[in-house]
């Protein structure tokens, strides 16, 4: 798929703007802090609902302004559609689809399907598990949109189950006898936790399982002979089908139940795991030099590329100021394996910075305008 045109109301500096696109490559340069990323972040933001750089939609909306649009005709095949988002920070947000009302945000996933590249991956390698589970997370919900229910779910029954556990922990401190109210109430919402985490566990180790040989030879594409990597999902229960699962976790909680309650927290799940990645013997954490921690976070996003269009409907590429971050020999190498992309979107600060392999469309950003040139 791609988007043909781009409309953006108090979204992040921008008052209004409107960016008709092309398939194939089109750059946006202008200097720094011009808007460039910003204008990508809104494309990612209809992909994921939500923005690669901040957790909160407040950010994204223009300073003083009260709500946020981001509007956008998509084109699959022969099939054209409309999609729009408004941003209400404090509030429900609300989503249009071919200007029919009757849809939630959540609707809107799997319209626009984007793979982004940007600084903030280097913290995929990097940083703590929770960036590895949201990236496996927005992933396993591209591939199927309906795991944003899901999801939802086991995260309301997670802080449901967590508030419960606070108040049986609280009732056991002062002896009171208030607390086994709570605890058997703990069953049931074990059975929800698990119900929903066996569903999520399941569809992250299939995603784990396809995209790790992918990630293997995106890496050696970008760094031939510089891995082998392997991707390890990283788990307390066993694994199997989807109700074994749910078996394997219930257990799980059931043996944790002491020390959950000591603590006042869930701590099995989904929300615990980590991906670990490898790269030889090692985890490229706390082992990767800066160059192959860069590599590698390339290399998850290639290979997600490649892994969603072998499955159909192509995503958008967006690659937000990578090129910069990347020595000459790396920076050919990934301009020439996304070069042939249905659409890619490139932000870069200087024109030279835009491999040459990535001929196309060129867009000057600067005093909150888009220019075609
Ligand atoms: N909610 C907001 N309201 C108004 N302005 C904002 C808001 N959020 C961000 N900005 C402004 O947008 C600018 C940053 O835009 P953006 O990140 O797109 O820049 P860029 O062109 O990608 O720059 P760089 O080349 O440094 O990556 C900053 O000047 C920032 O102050
Ligand atoms: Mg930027």
């Amino acid at each position: 798929m791609h988007v043909t045109h781009l409309s953006l109301a108090d979204f992040r500096s921008y008052a209004r703007v409107e960016v008709p696109l092309d398939p194939g490559v089109t750059a946006f340069v202008g200097p720094n802090g011009q808007g460039k990323t910003n204008l990508v972040e809104a494309v990612g933001y209809l992909a994921t609902l939500g923005s690669h750089r901040v957790a909160s939609d407040a950010p994204l909306v223009r300073a003083g302004a009260a709500r946020a649009v981001i509007r956008a005709v998509v084109r699959q095949g022969d099939r054209q559609q409309l999609v729009e988002l408004e941003l209400n920070p404090g509030k429900a947000n609300r989503a249009r689809i071919n200007r029919s009302s009757q849809v939630r945000p959540r609707d809107v996933l799997g319209i626009v399907r984007t793979v982004l590249f940007a600084p903030e991956d280097l913290a995929l390698v990097k940083g703590d598990p929770g960036e590895r589970r949201r990236f496996l997370d927005e992933l396993v919900t591209a591939r199927s949109p309906r795991m944003a229910g899901v999801r939802a779910d086991y995260e309301r029954v997670l802080k449901q189950r967590n508030t419960l556990l606070k108040t049986a922990a609280m009732a056991r401190r002062h002896g009171g006898g208030s607390g086994s109210g709570a605890l058997s109430t703990l069953d049931v919402w074990d059975q929800h936790l698990a119900r929903a985490g066996a569903e999520l566990l399941s569809q992250r180790m299939a995603l784990v399982a396809a995209l790790g040989p992918l990630a293997d030879e995106a890496y050696e594409r970008l760094a031939p002979g510089g891995g082998p990597v392997a991707l390890e999902y990283r788990t307390p229960v066993e694994g199997g089908t989807r109700e074994e699962l749910y078996e394997q976790l219930l257990a799980a909680l059931a043996d944790a139940r002491r020390q959950e309650i000591e603590r006042g927290v869930t701590l099995v799940g989904p929300h615990r795991d980590d991906l670990v990645l490898k790269l030889g013997e090692l985890p490229a954490k706390g082992y990767a030099s800066h160059g192959e921690s860069w590599s590698y976070a390339l290399a998850l996003r290639l290979a997600s590329y490649d892994l969603l269009r072998s499955e159909g409907n192509e995503p958008v590429l967006v690659l937000d100021d990578v090129f910069a971050e990347l020595d000459v020999r790396r920076r050919d190498r990934l301009a020439e394996l996304v070069a042939s992309g249905e659409q890619v979107l490139v932000t870069a600060a200087v024109e030279d910075d835009v491999p040459k392999a990535l001929a196309g469309a060129r867009y000057v950003v600067g005093g909150g305008e888009v220019t075609r040139l």
